[in-house]
């Protein structure tokens, strides 16, 4: 390979950095209207009334629909529209509706809503349901069994995605047909939910993404306001924007759901498991909460397992798929524990992992990981940053003033695949200019660079001489850009196309160069005989035989079976925390990946960074708050919901195994969009625990919660 698995700048930076992109945000129509929706302030209600009538007739405003009837279930729930010629018009009207509500009890905190007499959130079903169990073994033959048992409960909050670009559609009807641009990462998958909600023929339905800046999960699909624009710009005949407000996107758009895990663990002396039992309560508002099972059924080898889940429905808005969903909470929780049961058992925590860590899935009773890299990825991880220098007992370093430094570390597993049937066209223009078309979404994390790299490595070219074209539902099917699988499914496909597209050119070229085609290499634009190496062509001449444009169809091909395939994680970090303060710092960090074949060394690492990022980020300082009183977000903004900014975040070094299993795909790629997400707190919790003592056992790790633990460390000492 050449060009795959080097550094190369992102095809579109320039355009990027220097502000020329167009996100949906940007966009602008002849004779566009903004659209505005009226949401519910109150948790749980009745609308008694809902009159459009004085908004409609306010001047300006050219649509207005009614959203709801019946009952409302959660605050930012939407109730009405409206499209007005400008924002400040579209507001106006808002407050123009007139609405009539009759309040209901409600409920937005989910340990309340476990209570018998609490209100029913969802009228005549239980606030408390089932989510997930598991078992394999005998749990209570282990405990038995085991020298050690460690008892502990880790909780997770309620993180919001807040990706730098709200959400954003605009709707346009052009005759039958509809042309949506959408901030999305599924433009198919919108183009098939709006064809079902409007009842509208999805061969008349266009989505188009343009630039994006991020979803992390909330973007997966069609969201109701979409929907809102494209019947708003139906009754006003023009076209209609809506965009959500940072404060709509901390309500209505969804969050990772929370989790309450208690973990009970047993082990001999020599650190292997011998029991390993969960139970988790898990809340997602309206919708369930996400299980953690996996995680803690598939690291290790354990030989006798069980977890018992349940979900609690709240009146808050659902939740969504936030970035390793299940996987970063129930890493949390594991990874913890493993940490404070090496500590019960004075052994190194990387020790008790090496021990105990499973080549299979379900704990070794299921099918083999396709690689097993596990191993590499501890001894590169350690390496980076310097494991031997951690506090042999959690607690026992040395003190600086207040501060404490430990190091901590944490291992992921994710099991993204990669999709069949994924789709993918290179175009051969007779000019030498090279097309990739692909219905993808580069949500702002390089695809569209690495679909020009395996497009370039094929055809001897570089990544700047092809045309890379995505984000729109006209183009030839791919997934959504989710679970991890954009690389896997995406690359394979433009690899498929590109490695047919060099075959037909070498057919041409042969003829040209009247040697066989095999015979032929594709290097530096120019096609030249292996055996007589005095027969060349130019790139310009070989693509001008082939007299017209030429498509190539590429396909992402089945899954082999037989293997798990898992991108694997060790992730190291050093902190320091105040003591009397209760401030964490982090100081550095290691993250290694064994992701299989890197595609693009640069976006890789960017996806590493973001990870680490993203996990410091909710590990110490994010937290969605409700208000107990009247169920509406007391944070909903960028100033009182805290995100980590580039003060908070440390040196980064991010190294690959670079395991390539043929098996798995025509490159052998593997996902890294959630892997380097899953470990990150927990990484950063098991410092914290390895410099003051004892675990905060729940993020994020704030002030007050770093000292509340100290307090507990104080009193059990
Ligand atoms: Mo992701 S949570 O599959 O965007």
């Amino acid at each position: 390979m050449n060009i795959i698995g080097k550094a190369v700048n992102r095809v579109d930076g320039r355009e990027i950095v220097t502000g020329r992109a167009k996100f949906t945000h940007d966009l602008t129509f002849p004779g566009m209207l903004v659209g505005k929706i009226l949401r519910s302030p109150r948790a749980a209600a009745e609308i008694v009334s809902l009159d459009l009538a004085p908004a409609l007739a306010l001047p300006g405003v050219k649509a207005a629909l009614k959203l709801k009837e019946g009952k409302v279930r959660y605050a930012g729930e939407q109730i009405a529209a409206v499209a007005a010629v400008d924002e400040a018009t579209a507001e106006k009207a808002l407050g123009l509706i007139k609405i009539e509500y009759k309040s209901m009890p409600f409920v937005v905190d989910w340990e309340k809503a476990r209570a018998s007499d609490a209100p029913a959130v969802r009228e005549g079903k239980p606030n408390v349901e089932p989510l997930n169990d598991y078992a394999r073994g005998d749990v209570e033959k282990g405990f038995a069994e085991a020298d050690v048992v460690v008892e502990r409960t880790y909780r997770t909050g309620f993180e919001i995605h807040h990706p730098t670009e709200t959400h954003g559609s605009i709707a346009l009807w052009e005759g039958e047909h509809l042309v949506v641009y959408d901030s999305t990462q599924n433009v198919h998958g919108v183009r098939d939910g709006l064809a079902r909600a409007l009842k509208h023929p999805a061969a008349n339905v266009t989505v188009i993404k343009t630039y994006m800046g991020g979803g992390f999960g909330s973007k997966l699909g069609l969201n109701e306001y979409t929907v809102v624009a494209a019947n708003l710009a139906k009754q006003a005949g023009r076209p209609v924007k809506i965009v959500l407000t940072r404060r709509e996107n901390a309500m209505c758009v969804g969050y990772r759901p929370s989790t309450s895990q208690t973990y009970k663990v047993g082990a001999k002396k020599d650190g292997t498991l011998t029991a390993l039992q969960m139970t988790n309560v898990a809340s997602g508002g309206l919708g369930e909460g996400d299980d953690v099972t996996e995680p803690v059924a598939d690291i290790y080898r354990c030989a006798n397992c069980k977890t018992d889940e349940q979900t609690v429905f709240t009146n808050t808005c659902a939740s969504r798929a936030t970035r390793a969903p299940g996987h970063t909470q129930g890493d949390f929780g594991l990874e913890g524990v493993m940490d404070e049961l090496a500590a019960a058992l004075d052994m190194d925590p990387l020790e008790l992992r090496r021990k105990n860590y499973s080549t299979k899935n379900r704990g070794d009773t299921g099918v083999p990981y396709s690689s097993k890299a596990l191993d590499q990825c501890y001894d590169l991880g350690a390496k980076a940053i310097g494991w031997e220098r951690r506090n042999k007992k959690p607690g026992g370093g040395a003190a600086n003033g207040p501060w404490r430094r430990g190091l901590g570390m944490a291992t992921s597993i994710w099991a993204g695949a990669g999709v069949p049937g994924t789709l993918a066209d290179i175009v051969l223009y007779p000019d030498t200019s090279v097309e990739v078309v692909c219905g993808t979404q580069d949500i702002g994390t390089g695809t569209k660079t690495h679909m020009a790299v395996v497009a370039a490595e094929c055809l001897g070219m570089a990544p700047a001489d092809i045309t890379v074209k995505e984000g729109s539902s006209d183009y030839p099917w791919a997934p959504l850009s989710g679970g991890s699988l954009t690389t896997p499914s995406v690359a394979p496909a433009v690899r498929d196309a590109g490695l047919k597209a060099a075959a037909r050119l070498r057919e041409v070229a042969a003829v040209r160069l009247k040697v066989g085609a095999d015979d032929i290499v594709l290097a530096g634009r120019r096609f030249s005989s292996k055996s007589d190496p005095s027969k060349s062509a130019a790139y310009a001449d070989v693509f001008r035989d082939l007299r017209r444009e030429t498509v190539f169809h590429g396909e992402r091909g089945g899954l082999p079976e037989g293997f798990a395939y898992n991108t694997f994680g060790a992730h190291f970090a050093e902190v320091e925390v105040n003591v009397e303060t209760g401030q964490i710092r982090v100081l550095k960090y290691a993250a290694a990946h064994d992701s299989g074949q890197i595609v693009n060394r640069l976006t890789a690492e960017s996806q590493v960074v973001g990870g680490v990022t993203q996990g410091l980020s909710a590990g110490i300082f994010e937290e969605r708050v409700l208000d107990d009183a009247t169920g509406n977000p007391v944070n909903a903004n960028l100033r009182d919901y805290k995100i980590a900014t580039a003060l908070d975040i440390p040196e980064i070094t991010t190294v690959f195994a670079d395991r390539i299993d043929p098996r798995i795909n025509n490159i052998g790629a593997k996902g890294l969009g959630e892997p380097p997400r899953i470990p990150s707190s927990a990484a950063i919790a098991n410092a914290v625990f390895n410099a003051i003592g004892v675990h905060v056992g729940e993020i994020p790790m704030t002030p007050q919660r770093v000292l509340e633990a100290l307090k507990r460390k104080e009193a059990a000492s």
